[in-house]
């Protein structure tokens, strides 16, 4: 058995003028584990894994996947490379139903080129039930759905099409509690499945329930990763405002 991380950054760096947004930066996600990445707006988040997913090339650095170097230049690449984000706006189509979003973009055709409603209804079902997530009806306008049955829709969306790591920024910020815990199980479900699950937030609170490690960034850097069962939230809190990590924690010297 492989024991190579899902995706391992190295040493990644990016700067946007004479800003440092990512700088050195070495982390990996191991299949099937849930990763909070947390920090202050500014703190690099979104500009790491927009290079993982393909919107901007590293300036120096590289990405492995599963132990293979890889170049991800586009973000056409990085889901041919098994990787697909989920962004806060969801880029749901309001006036389509739940199927016709899940391939939007990637429909099925039948022989004849026309699209194959019953084709792509049967994918989506079997596709939901593998996640074990029931929505009211497939061919109800997304519009007409709560905040956490959107989600779902993304995210089923997402990993459809065989994704092995999940980037999703700030996954449930916008919902209430009963909706949280639904997205959080799926969350779950998916990762046991073996998929990678990159949780992007600026809140502790959003990702600490849910996450199997957390890696703090600040000012570019990461501060410091930890397995989520050996901190508290306040040591969690004083790695993202101060930079400080918990007593017995190593520092990273990149
Ligand atoms: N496209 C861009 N052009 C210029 N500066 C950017 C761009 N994207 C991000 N930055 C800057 O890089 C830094 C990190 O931003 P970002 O990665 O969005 O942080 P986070 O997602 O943690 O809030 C910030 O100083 C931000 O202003
Ligand atoms: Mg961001």
């Amino acid at each position: 058995m492989s024991t190579a991380p899902l995706v391992a950054f190295s040493g990644i760096s990016k700067t946007f003028g004479g800003v440092h947004a990512v700088e050195n930066v070495s982390l990996d996600l191991n299949p099937g584990e849930v990763l909070g990445l947390l920090g202050h707006n500014g703190a690099g988040k979104s500009t790491l894994i927009k290079i993982l997913s393909g919107v901007y090339p590293p300036d120096a650095g590289e990405i492995r996947l599963s132990g293979s170097p890889v170049n991800i230049r586009s973000t056409r690449d990085a889901k041919a490379l098994g990787i697909e984000t989920i962004y806060q706006n969801l880029a749901l189509s309001e006036n389509l139903d739940s199927v016709a979003n899940l391939f939007l973009g990637r429909e099925i055709t039948n022989r004849f080129g026309f699209m194959d409603d019953e084709a792509m209804e049967e994918a989506a079902r079997t596709s939901l039930d593998r996640m074990k997530l029931r929505l009211p009806s497939l061919s109800k306008l997304v519009a007409s759905l709560s905040g956490g049955q959107r989600q779902a829709v993304a995210i089923a969306r997402a990993v459809h099409f065989n994704a092995r790591v999940l980037i999703m920024d700030e996954p449930t910020a916008a919902l209430g509690p009963e909706e949280t815990a639904k997205v959080g199980a799926l969350i779950r479900e998916l990762a046991s499945q073996g998929i990678g699950i990159i949780l992007i937030s600026h809140d502790i609170h959003d990702v600490f329930d849910l996450a199997d490690r957390l890696a703090v960034m600040r000012h570019g850097k990461v501060v410091g990763t930890t397995r989520t069962a050996d901190v508290s939230k306040d040591e969690v809190l004083a790695m993202i405002i101060a930079g400080t990590l918990p007593a017995g924690m190593a520092r990273r010297d990149h």
